[in-house]
């Protein structure tokens, strides 16, 4: 297996320029959750409908757009599995930016990369320029996908997508993220206190929201979905209204 970078399937990049449905469905299920595109959605040559879903660390973005993409027949790209896969290599000892460049389909399938560890070493990464800017091709391919993308990340809406038809900033109190994230992880079998994950939490919010480089922040033109009061059905239920809204015209 080739690097993304240096094979003219560089993650999505032939597909959007080829724009042959089978590989992008093929290569999106390996980077995140991808949905069946319906048939009628997909015969639409060049369709192209993007949800940005945008927030802080443990809002619910990927749950939000995991139900968005199920519930429009969308594939669905979780950005953050870029910078931990980065991340998880330059803890391995390689150079942050040749890791990102270099970054390859099954990188992205690698054990750990939900741990705090990752997410931290992901949050380093995610702040050098070139770091960033080896992974944006491969976005907004994604993106412009025939069929319609959801993807979710810090950038999405500001940076990657800046024409998105949709865009959320979806957020929660630290208590109510950190809260969750918790129940997950030890879900998962970590060993990891409530308070640990708070303050992972809250450092990644911070390196992430100070950065030079497209930092956490909703785009002008976002609609924020306070989650913290929230049941997931409620806040989906909630994202689906916003989209109907838009398509609705
Ligand atoms: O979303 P997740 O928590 O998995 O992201 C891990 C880290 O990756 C974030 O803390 C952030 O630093 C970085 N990230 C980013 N831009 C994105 C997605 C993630 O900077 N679009």
């Amino acid at each position: 297996m080739q690097p993304f970078q240096r094979r003219n399937d560089m993650i999505l990049q032939e597909t959007w320029r080829t724009g042959h449905p089978t590989r992008i469905h093929r290569l999106s299920r390996s980077t995140a959750s991808v949905t069946d595109t319906p048939l009628l959605v997909a015969n639409r040559t060049h369709m192209t409908f993007t949800i940005a879903i945008d927030g802080p660390a443990a809002a619910g973005k990927g749950t939000v757009g995991r139900r968005l993409a199920a519930r429009f027949g969308y594939a669905h790209l979780d950005t953050g599995l870029l910078y931990r896969a980065t991340g998880r290599r330059m803890l391995e000892g390689l150079d942050a930016v040749e890791a990102a460049r270099s970054l390859r389909r099954t990188d992205l399938d690698a054990p750990g990369l939900r741990t705090p560890e990752v997410g931290q070493a992901a949050s380093r990464v995610a702040a050098i320029p070139d770091v960033r800017q080896a992974l944006i091709d491969f976005q907004r391919a994604f993106a412009s996908r025939s069929g319609g993308a959801v993807l979710d990340g810090r950038d999405i809406g500001t940076v990657i997508c800046p024409e998105a038809e949709v865009k959320l900033y979806v957020t929660a109190t630290d208590e109510v993220r950190a809260g969750r994230r918790h129940s997950e992880l030890v879900a998962a079998g970590e060993d990891i206190t409530y308070d640990e994950v708070l303050q992972d939490l809250r450092q990644r919010d911070a390196r992430d929201s100070a950065r030079a480089a497209a930092p956490l922040k909703p785009a002008g033109d976002a609609v924020v979905l306070d989650t913290s009061q929230l049941t997931i059905e409620q806040a989906v239920a909630a994202a689906i209204a916003q989209v109907l809204r838009v398509q609705g015209g």
